[in-house]
């Protein structure tokens, strides 16, 4: 079995002085999650691993690169095995530097499947998670950003396909044949306080060892319409994993003015990375060969 890992780094128009950090932080965590597959371990692990490089990366929004109204961070994770179905997530965190870990902690350790806001913070002082200063998660550039553009329609209609960061999301395929998907964000820029998008819902990720898995990123309330994940692996069933991509894509721009990205890996290992916004940074890693860029492929 060929095991193949596919990371993003968020659909939006990457600015030109943050392309290279992007791409170069998309490499390095296919890299790190690449090597947990090669040395055999599983395809759970390894999306956990590849996100968190990128949760760890200030170019990101899943370092609390967003902040909402009241200009507080608010982060949201989802981890999710394609061997049991069982999956984890996270919302409206605060003081968590790796929301993808406490989701995947929501997964083995409690009998729900998501947990929110104080509760979520309440689980992870609960089973020792670091807590950390919500300063040390807020970049200079969103900070920034944030008081330029300071209302949610901007944050949406206009920030989000010109400047807004967007969303981290890893699928993989181990040598088990198991398939796995995480995805971490700060959301959407000037978003509601308790506001929720599609990436810690069963619908912005989806992993099932029948079908695929998959990790979008882009407007949340567009992914969460059209169920962006669960169309794209349906989809699947026809056609090629990146006809079923573009035409999934297409009908989220079609029938709700929605653009974003996703990456995806078959069972049998095919994998594509795309999108409708003006760039995306994705890498991917297979037969040890390193493919990337900030182009659909
Ligand atoms: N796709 C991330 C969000 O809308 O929150």
């Amino acid at each position: 079995m060929s095991v193949v890992l596919v990371v993003h780094g968020g659909a939006w128009a990457i600015p030109d002085e943050l392309a290279k950090a992007s791409v170069d932080g998309v490499k390095t965590a296919a890299r790190e999650g690449f090597s947990v597959l090669k040395r055999g371990g599983s395809a759970l692990d390894a999306v956990e691993v590849a996100v968190r490089s990128m949760e760890d990366n200030t170019v990101f929004n899943a370092h609390g690169g967003t902040l909402n109204t009241d200009g507080e961070v608010e982060l949201d994770a989802f981890i999710m095995d394609g061997q049991t179905l069982a999956s984890g997530a996270v919302s409206s965190v605060k003081n968590i530097a790796n929301p993808v870990s406490l989701a995947r902690a929501v997964m083995e350790k409690t009998s729900h499947m998501m947990l929110t806001s104080r509760g979520a913070n309440l689980f992870a002082e609960s089973i020792g998670t670091a807590m950390i200063p919500t300063e040390t998660l807020v970049t200079e550039y969103e900070r920034k950003e944030w008081k330029k553009h300071k209302d949610y329609m901007t944050g949406v209609m206009e920030d989000f396909s010109t400047r807004a960061h967007d969303t981290v999301g890893a699928v993989a395929l181990d040598s088990a044949g198991n398939v796995a998907c995480a995805t971490s964000t700060g959301g959407i820029r000037n978003k509601m306080v308790g506001r929720v998008g599609d990436s810690p819902i069963i619908c912005g990720g989806y992993a099932d060892n029948f079908s695929g898995a998959v990790s979008c990123t882009g407007h949340g309330e567009s992914i969460l319409k059209v169920t962006l994940a669960r169309l794209i692996l349906s989809k699947m069933e026809q056609k090629s994993v990146t006809e079923a991509l573009q035409m999934s894509l297409q009908h989220m721009g079609d029938r709700v003015q929605g653009a974003g990205g996703a990456i995806v890996v078959s069972p049998s290992g095919h994998w594509a990375a795309t999108f409708t916004t003006e760039r995306m940074a994705w890498a991917a890693v297979e037969h040890d060969v390193l493919w990337y860029g900030l182009e659909p492929l």
